[in-house]
């Protein structure tokens, strides 16, 4: 079955990054001149996503605005020379049928993805994390897909961790399938040291098959007193068992300080406008370091 539907979960609280979170989420941050959120829905939309239902909560308001249309900034945009402007400020509300739930109470991520259960039905569908923003040629989302569509097993996108970072992610048991996929048996969610099962992690994305809502309904909470997709999905994982995608991109993590501005600094290297003048400047400032 195709994988047209997605789910970004956006309703956590991003206590890592306050007082900047106080007011505005997370996933609102600029990336130079986009939120992190927009990286995402336009990874999905290039995957083959069509609609897209993004987790939110109270205080998440400017997300729904953001992919809103905004006849007073469009009306005053519209002369020939702001016409790239006006694109990219309208162009932003027909990426894709974008709907918003609220999450009520923030009780994990596991719980967010659960109030995705209507809008998803009976279908497979991908899962972005609203805080993992991944940039790369082939979109991140894309490569899930197609080793959903090859296995019809739920999928995971990974990449290896260090031994420091493990702890403080998820643990995946896998083995060899070929190239860059793997098959997942087994996951444990921040383990301690002894429970590691191996250094390849869930980064930011997967591929799920509608089962995953009963099995979310049966999950007590775990890890942090929150309901963890990861105790969900290792059920899976045990059971059907999932693929594991070591996916090509670079994902910059937004829930943290340092990975936000990684994020910041890479893709102003890269941005047609001012990706010039920023690395003469990051060669002066480097140079006096
Ligand atoms: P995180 O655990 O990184 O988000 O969840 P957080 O809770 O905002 O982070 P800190 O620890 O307080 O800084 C990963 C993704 O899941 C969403 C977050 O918005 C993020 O995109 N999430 C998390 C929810 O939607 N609901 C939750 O209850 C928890």
């Amino acid at each position: 079955m195709k994988v047209t539907k997605a789910v970004i979960p956006a309703a956590g609280l991003g206590t890592r990054v306050l007082p900047a979170t106080k007011a505005m989420p997370k996933e609102m941050l600029p990336i130079v001149d986009k939120p992190a959120i927009q990286y995402i829905v336009e990874e999905a939309v290039r995957s083959g996503i069509t609609d897209i239902l993004i987790i939110t909560n109270r205080g998440k308001g400017l997300i729904e605005d953001h992919f809103d249309r905004a006849p007073e900034l469009e009306a005053k945009l519209t002369g020939s020379q702001k016409e790239a402007m006006f694109h990219s400020v309208v162009d932003i509300s027909k990426l894709a049928n974008i709907y918003f739930v609220r999450q009520k109470e923030t009780k994990g991520l596991g719980h967010a993805v659960n109030c995705a259960r209507s809008f998803v039905g009976n279908e497979p569908f991908a899962v972005l994390y609203g805080d993992d923003v991944i940039i790369g040629e082939d979109p991140a989302c894309g490569q899930l897909i197609r080793a959903y569509e090859e296995f019809g097993q739920g999928v995971l996108g990974v990449k290896e961790v260090t031994p420091e970072a493990i702890v403080k992610y998820s643990s995946l048991k896998v083995d060899p399938i070929r190239d860059n996929l793997y098959q997942c048996t087994d996951m444990v969610e921040k383990p301690s040291p002894d429970k590691i099962l191996s250094l390849f992690s869930i980064l930011g994305r997967c591929v799920l098959p509608p089962e995953i809502f009963d099995i979310l309904d049966r999950t007590q909470p775990g890890a942090g007193g929150e309901i963890q997709l990861t105790d969900a999905m290792c059920q899976l994982a045990r059971t059907t068992g999932m693929v594991a995608v070591d996916f090509t991109g670079k994902r910059y993590d937004m829930g943290n300080k340092l990975g936000i501005m990684q994020a910041q600094v890479e893709l102003a290297l890269k941005h047609p406008e001012i990706g010039g003048d920023f690395k003469a400047y990051l060669k002066e400032i480097a140079s006096s370091l």
